[in-house]
């Protein structure tokens, strides 16, 4: 079965921060907001991250950094059998995990 290869950038604003791996089943079509959502349901629900549209690419609150590029989780597919670093956008207010400020 193909995976996607999560390395994502993880911790609190007050606690430091750490890379955590995680290997997702891939699925025809996913994005990466939902790969995020696999591991909230079967690995950590404490996993933090911002989203209300889900899909619309219409309320920008997934914003992180893909591979070191600016994007929106939940526009960006997933590939099957890669490997993908994700992390907070270093320009807001870091919260926790990909979670971020409003700014
Ligand atoms: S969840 Fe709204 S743009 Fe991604």
């Amino acid at each position: 079965m193909p995976v996607v290869n999560l390395n994502v950038l993880r911790g609190e604003a007050e606690g430091g921060e750490y890379t955590e791996h995680f290997e997702v089943p891939y699925e025809d079509g996913m994005s990466l907001l939902d790969a995020i959502f696999w591991i909230r349901e079967h690995q950590d629900p404490s996993f933090a991250v911002r989203y209300s549209c889900r899909s619309a690419n219409a309320c920008k609150e997934c914003s992180a950094l893909v591979d070191g590029k600016a994007g929106y989780l939940c526009s960006i597919r997933a590939v099957p059998d890669s490997e993908v670093k994700i992390e907070p956008l270093r320009a807001l207010p870091w919260i926790k995990d990909l979670a971020t400020g409003l700014e």
